[in-house]
């Protein structure tokens, strides 16, 4: 399965996607890393991994269908089963999510449906959760609500900041993308046609 990760930042998501592709018999090579963005630390992480990098600024484009139109001819061009979106701070348009749905897959730092959005780890603190977590789901058009393909779970201790709660939550983020780019990978899991995961048997 041909892979292209999305992301913004420091892409440590995407370090632990490459980490994972790499081992022997993973169903999976990343194939290129695209950002929005040309300041984006992650960029350099897949370059030392040999990995392709392509970089579309927002503001050398005129409008965002412009911007999605430079992207989705690179995609035509690198021809990816899967796009996993990785600390990728864009929305994507209808358009373009049509053109691959049930294929790009999303990490969000929170326990989906809750705290969708921002400031995540804020929120649960602020709610008095006990506990937090991540979510890997299918992109669909509406953000942070598509079928949901892994979740993990990390305990709220007392005296946790936002900042000490993000740290513990990337941690099994790193474990678990991974692990669900493998049931995607592997045909385990899938988008069914009523917008639901349809976890097919283990293939
Ligand atoms: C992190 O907050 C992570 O929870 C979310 O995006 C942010 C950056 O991730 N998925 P990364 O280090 O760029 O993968």
């Amino acid at each position: 399965n041909r892979v292209v990760v999305f992301i913004s930042g420091g892409g440590s998501n995407m370090v632990a996607l490459a980490d994972a592709c790499a081992s022997p018999g993973f169903p999976a090579e990343i194939v290129a890393v695209i950002s929005d963005k040309a300041t984006a630390g992650g960029l350099a992480r897949a370059a030392e991994r040999g990995i392709a990098t392509h970089v579309f600024e927002r503001r050398s484009y005129t409008g965002k269908a412009e911007h999605e139109a430079a992207i989705l001819d690179a995609l035509n061009a690198l021809s990816p089963d899967i796009i996993c979106l990785a600390g990728y701070m864009r929305l994507l348009s209808g358009e373009f999510i049509k053109r691959h749905e049930g294929r790009i897959l999303n990490i969000h730092p929170s326990l989906l449906p809750l705290f969708p959005g921002l400031h995540t780890h804020q929120r649960a603190i602020d709610a008095g959760m006990m506990i937090a977590g991540c979510t890997v789901h299918f992109v669909t058009e509406g953000m942070d609500e598509g079928p949901i393909v892994a979740q993990s779970v990390v305990p709220i201790v007392p005296g946790d900041t936002a900042d000490s709660l993000a740290a513990r939550v990337l941690t099994v983020e790193h474990r678990t993308y991974p692990q669900a780019l493998r049931l995607l990978a592997e045909g385990a899991v899938g988008m069914g046609a009523d917008g639901r995961v349809e976890r097919k048997a283990y293939v």
